[in-house]
């Protein structure tokens, strides 16, 4: 089955862990899956007063979430919650009111650290937003990778045999939850 995934990461430093995970999942994708990683740092803050002229960028972002088949998000944990660029692109991919281009489609959440709980606190405040704009989002397995510099390099090469068997599984378990909705 061909799909066509598109992914956030909801970090914006240059050499972010969170982006790097995400290059890694798409370097790891399974035969026929494509992965784009969409940029979200040139969206505007999210303001309803933008919303009559909607901005090209966000226009840019509602037609590729429009045509992904489903939604990859990665996280880093800010104060033991997710970023607020992730959250600024899902606003905008909600609204204007009427407009949720989120709505039933397939969906998975990641999240890493160089610390210990592996994003924990952001992949779970994460979810709860995932549920209201209706992503249908994958309960299990869950990804949090924590201590991430001791499975990967400055490269972004996953080094860890583990980590790439985690990366493997959570993909085979993805695309099956994807095969659901999708017929
Ligand atoms: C505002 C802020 C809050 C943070 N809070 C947490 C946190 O709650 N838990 C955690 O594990 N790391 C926390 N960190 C450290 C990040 O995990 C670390 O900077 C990480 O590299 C950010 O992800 P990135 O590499 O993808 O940019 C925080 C960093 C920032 C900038």
């Amino acid at each position: 089955m061909k799909l066509n995934i598109i992914a956030f990461s909801g970090s914006l430093r240059k050499e972010s862990y969170t982006t790097k995970l995400i290059k890694a999942f798409q370097k790891s994708a399974p035969d026929g899956i494509t992965v784009e990683i969409i940029d979200i740092s040139n969206l505007p803050f999210i303001n309803e007063d933008l919303e009559n002229d909607l901005p090209q960028t966000v226009k840019d972002l509602h037609e590729k979430i429009k045509n992904a088949d489903a939604i990859l998000l990665a996280t880093p944990e800010y104060n033991r919650s997710y970023s607020p660029v992730l959250k600024n692109a899902i606003d905008w991919g909600s609204r204007p009111e009427g407009t949720n281009m989120w709505d039933a489609k397939p969906a998975a959440v990641i999240g890493c650290s160089p610390y210990s709980l592996g994003g924990f606190g952001a992949v779970n405040h994460l979810r709860q937003v995932m549920l209201y704009v209706n992503l249908y989002t994958m309960q299990q397995p869950e990804f949090y990778l924590s201590n991430i510099t001791d499975s990967m390099d400055e490269k972004g090469n996953i080094t860890k045999p583990e980590t790439q068997k985690f990366i493997d599984d959570f993909w085979q378990a993805f695309v099956k939850w994807i095969e659901k909705f999708i017929q």
